[in-house]
């Protein structure tokens, strides 16, 4: 077999982690299944997740349909401008990528190339899928979102969502409350994206369908310091930052505190995020030394954004690969809401002593206006009492009719009020992760092959909380009273809440074998000794070492290796 990829795709889809889609129609590119252990994995790193972003942070999940109404993208930007270049190849009438195709050729710059631009350098490629030259090829743009209707009759236009973000600013202002109305606070989701890729070649790394787990992040403008800023502030992180990048330097390592105070990161929020994003892809299997962060250059950030970083993660296949993006995405979110549904999605802000503030009041004169305004003289009077009116009077709406109040109708009255606080629209920092990139890049770091016994041995060192089985109990013989007491140990593991695995068949090296190369933390074998002394041998998948320990206790041992408590060199 030729590179990483093509051994991890291949155990992957032996030992039931990844399958392609609907194989018996012949799978479609872009979608995958995830197997029995895959799903398991799945879950496991999801949960890392929610140990970071829920429990220590205190950021609560919502779930949100994965369909939405064509309004909610209107106001994101999605319906207008999430598209991609796309081209068709005259030859084999292959759709491609645009950016892509020119990217695989050296063409430097392409994915900021605009349509001239990219047919320019088409111009003199060949085709990838079939090698014929690609010519004067049209570049034209195409939207990624999976388009349906929302009822019968195509009545209202529909699309799957393309990020799960959206789901918390609709529900911006019910969050709000939910949070008694203070900053800053932040919700999560986890759940499946759609984007229609047009030429999806990456296996896992780019997909039709897939999980995003995103935090949205509600803070003051004005207050972009995090409260918990200590526990990151002297932790390291490789950094690439635009100077770095600009100047072909590798990445500079810098704590958290270092580079808010030198400008780098443009505040607290965005640091802190960095580092526990550093944290937690270790924390599952991530090798840090394949692992950096990446400063979105001023071109290729989006214009509202303040500051906005990647994690990307290098595979041996795909390079450097994004797999997170941290971001300050300023009010342009709540603000675009605001503006499509007509609501208010601001926050109140009390101030610490309420101020006095001068505030013009306009007073209708109801003797004047009742005769003059009859039945609308109240409707007048209110529209009055908002408006600003200039010196020669006020330029009113009533019932869609433009009215001119002249001054005597009325009286300005100059008076001090008290103004308890103001309404302030909260910035979102936003951290966006991809699950499934996170899954790939756990098996690619984790893949080791080695000779043992002049056999090869191929292992998935999987960190126990993400491994898909915690333990495999095996009886040594078939007979004898053996597997009973593997079986009774294996029930005992599942009720602290593991996942064990009773494997009786085949030879016991055999049986190692496959627990290694799906990641199993430890092995628990049940032989001849464990009858007479009551004791069994327990097994460190990642050195291979066996040592005997007691039946009594073994499950709450084993839950302690598994949460890391106790370590198999202190047994
Ligand atoms: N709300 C921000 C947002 O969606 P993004 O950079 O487009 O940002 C975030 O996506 C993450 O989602 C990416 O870093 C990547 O890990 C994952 N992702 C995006 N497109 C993907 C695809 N086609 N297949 C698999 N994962 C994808």
């Amino acid at each position: 077999m030729s590179d990483i990829y093509e051994k991890i795709m291949d155990l992957a889809k032996r030992r039931g982690f990844i399958w392609p889609t609907s194989e018996c129609y012949g799978s479609v590119a872009g979608f995958i299944d995830y197997g029995p252990l895959g799903s398991m994995m799945k879950r496991n790193i999801e949960n890392a997740w929610r140990r970071f972003y829920v429990v220590q942070e205190g950021y609560y999940e919502i779930e949100c349909p994965t369909i939405g109404q064509e309004d909610i993208f209107i106001a994101s930007g999605h319906v207008k401008g999430f598209s991609d270049k796309m081209c068709q190849c005259p030859a084999c009438r292959e759709y491609l990528r645009a950016d892509h195709v020119a990217e695989a050729h050296q063409v430097a710059g392409a994915s900021a190339m605009n349509k001239e631009e990219l047919e320019a350098a088409l111009c003199r490629l060949l085709c990838p899928a079939c090698e014929e030259p690609l010519g004067p090829v049209e570049v034209f743009n195409f939207n990624l979102m999976f388009e349906t209707s929302i009822g019968p009759g195509s009545q209202r236009r529909g699309y799957l969502r393309p990020e799960t973000a959206q789901g918390m600013f609709t529900d911006f202002q019910r969050l709000l409350r939910f949070y008694r109305d203070k900053l800053p606070f932040g919700a999560v989701q986890i759940g499946k994206s759609y984007r229609n890729e047009i030429s999806p070649r990456q296996g896992m790394i780019r997909l039709r369908e897939f999980t995003q787990a995103e935090a949205e992040i509600f803070v003051h403008p004005g207050k972009k310091e995090h409260p918990q800023f200590s526990r990151y502030a002297g932790y390291p992180v490789p950094l690439l930052g635009i100077t770095q990048q600009e100047e072909r330097q590798p990445p500079v390592t810098s704590t958290m505190a270092q580079a808010v105070a030198n400008g780098m990161i443009a505040n607290e929020y965005v640091a802190y995020y960095l580092a526990l994003t550093h944290d937690l892809l270790v924390s599952i299997g991530v090798d840090p030394l394949k692992l950096r962060f990446r400063q979105h250059l001023r071109d290729e950030r989006a214009h509202y954004a303040e500051d906005c970083w990647d994690a990307e993660i290098f595979s041996e296949r795909f390079g450097w690969v994004e797999t997170v993006g941290i971001a300050d995405r300023t009010d342009y979110d709540l603000r675009a809401h605001e503006r499509q549904s007509g609501e208010r999605f601001v926050v109140f802000i009390p101030y610490e002593i309420p101020r006095r503030e001068r505030r013009i009041r306009v007073v209708p004169e109801m003797g004047a206006l009742g005769p003059r305004f009859r039945g609308k003289a109240k409707a007048v009077a209110d529209a009055l009492s908002l408006c600003n009116p200039g010196p020669e009077g006020a330029h009113l709406t009533i019932d869609g009719e433009e009215v001119f109040i002249s001054p005597d109708l009325y009286r300005v009255r100059e008076e001090e009020v008290e103004v308890p606080g103001c309404e302030i629209t909260p910035h979102v920092i936003e951290p966006s992760y991809g699950i499934d990139r996170m899954i790939y890049a756990v098996l690619e770091h984790t893949f080791h092959e080695e000779i043992v016994d002049d056999e090869e041995r191929r292992v998935l060192r999987l960190p126990p909380s993400v491994a898909p089985v915690q333990v495999a109990v095996f009886p040594l013989m078939n007979r004898d009273g053996l597997p009973e007491m593997a079986r009774d140990i294996t029930l005992r593991i599942k009720e602290q809440g593991l996942l064990a695995e009773y494997d009786d068949s085949g030879a016991i090296g055999r049986r190692y074998r496959r627990q290694d190369e799906v990641g199993t933390p430890f092995a628990i074998t049940v032989d001849y000794d464990s009858k007479e002394d009551n004791t069994v041998t327990l097994r460190d998948r990642d050195s291979m070492r066996q040592v005997r320990v007691p039946i009594d206790g073994i499950a709450g041992l084993v839950r302690c290796l598994i949460e890391g408590s106790r370590s198999f060199d202190g047994l």
